[in-house]
């Protein structure tokens, strides 16, 4: 690993716990080898039991000195949320929010419950994980990491639905900074652009073409490489981390110059336009 968790007061360190939500899967899971690794103890938060399961005997098998528990909830049922949060241990150091769902299509082909469910994972799911576990961060002085994407930092063609969730997520996360850093919790937001993961593998079966030319402006990440930069973006405190050197020119082109990257992105969507055909 490219980074050092140790010899920071502010940084990660030994002996904290760590609470990664989408923890049985992608990026929540790499990120919770590397806490694990690194001396951290980890609860998964997931809905799927038999998946937890599997990637907490995964991560206990590659280091066997980690305590790792797992809970089993939908991070969008706040009172269910609220009842098993409320069993965990009093100290919570870092509360990572990568629970998330994606639904790619024409506007016109995406119904009134895809808004909900993307909002209400994506969105209201990570509200609710900051709540539950709000006065334990207090109490320790610990951090919040939120996981939106680039699409929560532009327009993306196809995601009508998730652009809409993770800029309400950067939003939320840019808004509660100022709230929580007086009060001693430092408030993170971390937007990839595409990586390899589950995710992924499900979108390349039905994504429009217009979504494949534009996303993939930029390369795909490998999931290994994005989980190093992401550590240690956390670990050196950066307020919003970008990983990769092309995803960071891209946000920075769409910062400073809008008009020639909406141009840029228009054009590569033209080439490869089909459109809904309602
Ligand atoms: N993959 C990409 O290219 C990409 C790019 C930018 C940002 N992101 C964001 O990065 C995060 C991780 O994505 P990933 O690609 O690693 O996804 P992934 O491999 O599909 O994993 C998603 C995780 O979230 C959990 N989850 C989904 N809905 C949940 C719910 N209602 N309650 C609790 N847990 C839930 C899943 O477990 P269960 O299904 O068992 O609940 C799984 O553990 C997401 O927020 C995603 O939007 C991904």
């Amino acid at each position: 690993m490219k980074f050092s968790l140790f010899n920071r007061t502010a940084g990660l360190r030994a002996g904290q716990h760590a609470v990664v939500t989408g923890g049985s899967s992608g990026l929540g899971l790499a990120l919770s080898h590397r806490f694990a690794a690194c001396g951290l103890s980890v609860t998964l938060v997931a809905r799927d039991k038999a998946r937890l399961a599997t990637a907490a005997a995964e991560l206990s098998d590659a280091v066997p000195s980690a305590v790792i528990d797992y809970i089993a909830v939908d991070v969008a049922d706040n009172e269910a949320l609220e009842a098993a949060f409320g069993k965990l241990p009093v100290a919570v150091d870092l509360l990572v929010n990568s629970a998330g769902i994606i639904r790619e299509g024409y506007f016109e082909k995406l119904d009134a419950a895809d808004f909900h469910d993307v909002m209400n994972i994506n969105f209201f799911g990570t509200v609710n994980c900051v709540r539950a576990t709000l006065p334990r961060l207090k109490r320790q002085g610990g951090r919040i990491v939120n996981i939106a994407s680039v699409a929560g930092l532009t327009g993306v063609f196809g995601y009508t639905s998730y652009c809409a969730a993770k800029h309400a997520l950067v939003g939320f996360t840019d808004a509660l900074r100022f709230e929580l850093e007086p009060q001693g919790v430092r408030v993170q937001v971390v937007c990839p652009g595409e990586f390899d993961s589950p995710m992924v593998d499900d979108l390349d079966r039905t994504r429009t073409p217009e979504n494949r030319r534009h996303t993939l402006t930029i390369p795909k990440l490998g999931i290994e490489d994005l989980a190093d930069a992401t550590v240690a973006g956390i670990d050196s405190g950066q307020r919003l981390i970008v990983p990769g050197a092309q995803t960071r020119l891209l946000v920075t082109a769409q910062r400073l110059a809008p008009s020639i990257a909406n141009a840029i992105a228009r054009q590569r969507i033209s080439t490869a336009y089909r459109g809904p055909g309602v």
